[in-house]
C-alpha cells in the first residue's frame, strides 16, 4: 500500500483516519484523498496536513460518481489500494431525499469498483466502509453478527445494503481483493453537528432545545471515532480478503441516556451556571420515519481474528469530545452557517 486512495477524507472519520494514518500509524505510503466536499466535507478538518506532510498527502476535489474522473486517478496516482469513506451519512436527510444516498453511496461506490476492476493486480486492496444500519434493528436481546442478514430500514441503510453487496460480489464475481467494516455510531473530533452528540453538546451550550425523537429510548452502540480508524487500518493490513467485519464500542445506551450525559458534564464545567441544569433543555419532538429501535453489535471475530479492542470508554471519550468542541467553537460556527441553518430549523421544530 504505497499510493492508498481514501475517499471522503474531508468528512468526519474520513479526516480522523488521515490524520491517524499519518500522525500515528505505520503506515509510511501517500495517500490521495478525493472528496467533493459537500456540507459535510472540510478543509479545514484536515489543516496543516499538506504543510506537515508534503508529498505524501494529496488532495484531489473529485466526485466518486464521476466514473471516467475515478477511473483516470488510478492511472495517474498510481493507486494500489482504496479506502472508501465517501457516502451521504444522515439517517434524517436521506428520508427527506434519498436521491444523493442513491448515487454516491450506490453509484459512487460502483464506480470505484469498476475503476478498481480495470486496474486489477495493481490494486490489492479495496476496503469498503460501512455501518451497522445494513442489519436493520434489534428487539431486546441479540447483537448483530457479521452472518445477520441484511435488512436494512431507511433509505441510508438500504443503499449502504446495496453497496456492501455490490462490493462482495466484486470479490466472488472478479476476485477483487475486498474487505468490509460495519461500525456502530461514531462520536468525536470533526463530527458535523446534525449528528446526535454533537447536536446535543452544540445547543445545549447555547442553552437551546434539545431534540429527542420519540420516546428517547433507542438505543445505539456508541465508538470513539479513533478507535474506528485502529479498527480500519488493522483490517486493512491482517483483514482476509473476502471477510467482512464488524466493529462496535461495546457502549450500548438509549439516547436519553446520552443527552444527559452531556447535560450533567456541561453543567459541571466550572464556567458554566448550572441552575437549572441543561436537563431542563430536552424537548421530546416526533419521532424520526422508520426509527430503528436498537443496534448492538458483536465484534468478536475482529478482536479474536485480529487481535482489535477499542480503547476509550464511553466516559473517556465522551469527556475528550466535549473538550474538542469546546476548543473549537470557530469550527462549529463556520460548518453551522449558511445553508445548514436554514435546514436544520426546518428539520428540527419541535
Ligand atoms: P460525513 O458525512 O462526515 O463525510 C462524508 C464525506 O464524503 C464528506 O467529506 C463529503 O464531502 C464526502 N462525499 C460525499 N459525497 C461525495 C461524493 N459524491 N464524492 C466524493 N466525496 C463525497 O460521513 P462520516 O460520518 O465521516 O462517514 C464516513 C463513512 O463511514 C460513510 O461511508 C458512513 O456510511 C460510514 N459510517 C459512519 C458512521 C457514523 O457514525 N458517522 C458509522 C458507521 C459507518
Ligand atoms: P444520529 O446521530 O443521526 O445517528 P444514526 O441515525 O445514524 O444512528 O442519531 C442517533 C440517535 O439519536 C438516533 O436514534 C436518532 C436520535 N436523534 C435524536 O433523538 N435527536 C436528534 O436531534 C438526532 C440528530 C438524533
Amino acid at each position: 500500500m504505497e499510493n492508498m486512495l481514501v475517499t471522503g477524507g474531508y468528512g468526519f472519520i474520513g479526516s480522523n483516519f488521515v490524520r491517524y494514518l499519518l500522525d500515528e500509524s505505520d503506515y509510511e505510503g501517500r495517500i490521495i484523498n478525493v472528496d467533493s466536499l459537500t456540507y459535510a466535507g472540510n478543509p479545514e478538518n484536515l489543516a496543516g496536513i499538506e504543510e506537515t506532510y508534503g508529498d505524501r498527502y494529496v488532495f484531489v476535489k473529485g466526485d466518486v460518481c464521476d466514473g471516467e474522473r475515478m477511473d483516470r486517478l488510478f492511472d495517474e496516482y498510481q493507486l494500489d489500494s482504496v479506502c472508501h469513506f465517501a457516502a451521504e451519512s444522515h439517517v434524517d436527510r436521506s428520508i427527506v431525499g434519498p436521491g444523493a444516498f442513491i448515487q454516491t453511496n450506490i453509484v459512487g461506490t460502483f464506480n470505484l469498483l469498476e475503476a478498481s476492476r480495470s486496474h486489477q493486480g495493481q490494486v490489492e486492496l479495496f476496503h469498503h466502509i460501512s455501518t451497522d444500519e445494513v442489519f436493520g434493528s434489534l428487539g431486546k436481546e441479540g447483537l448483530f453478527m457479521e452472518t445477520t442478514p441484511y435488512q436494512p430500514n431507511s433509505p441510508y441503510s438500504a443503499s449502504k445494503a446495496s453497496s456492501d453487496h455490490l462490493v462482495r460480489a466484486y470479490h466472488e464475481t472478479y476476485g477483487l481483493p475486498v474487505t468490509i467494516s460495519n461500525c456502530s455510531n461514531n462520536y468525536g473530533p470533526y463530527q458535523f453537528p446534525e449528528k446526535l452528540i454533537p447536536l446535543v453538546i452544540q445547543n445545549a451550550r447555547e442553552d437551546k432545545p434539545l431534540p429527542i425523537y420519540g420516546d428517547g429510548k433507542n438505543i445505539r452502540d456508541w465508538l470513539y471515532v479513533r478507535d474506528h480508524c485502529t479498527a480500519v487500518w488493522t483490517i486493512m493490513k491482517n483483514g482476509k480478503k473476502g471477510e467482512t467485519y464488524n466493529v462496535g464500542g461495546n457502549h450500548e445506551m438509549e439516547n436519553i441516556r446520552i443527552v444527559e450525559i452531556i447535560c450533567d458534564l456541561i453543567d459541571a464545567l466550572p464556567h458554566m451556571n448550572a441552575k437549572p441544569s441543561r436537563r431542563s433543555l430536552i424537548t421530546y419532538v416526533k419521532d424520526r420515519l422508520g426509527h430503528d429501535r436498537r443496534y448492538a453489535i458483536d465484534s468478536s471475530k475482529l478482536k479474536n481474528d485480529l487481535g482489535w479492542v477499542p480503547e476509550e470508554s464511553f466516559q473517556t471519550g465522551i469527556e475528550k469530545t466535549l473538550a474538542w468542541y469546546l476548543a473549537h467553537q470557530e469550527w462549529i460556527d463556520r460548518v453551522r452557517s449558511g445553508a445548514y441553518q436554514e435546514w436544520i430549523r426546518d428539520h428540527y421544530e419541535a
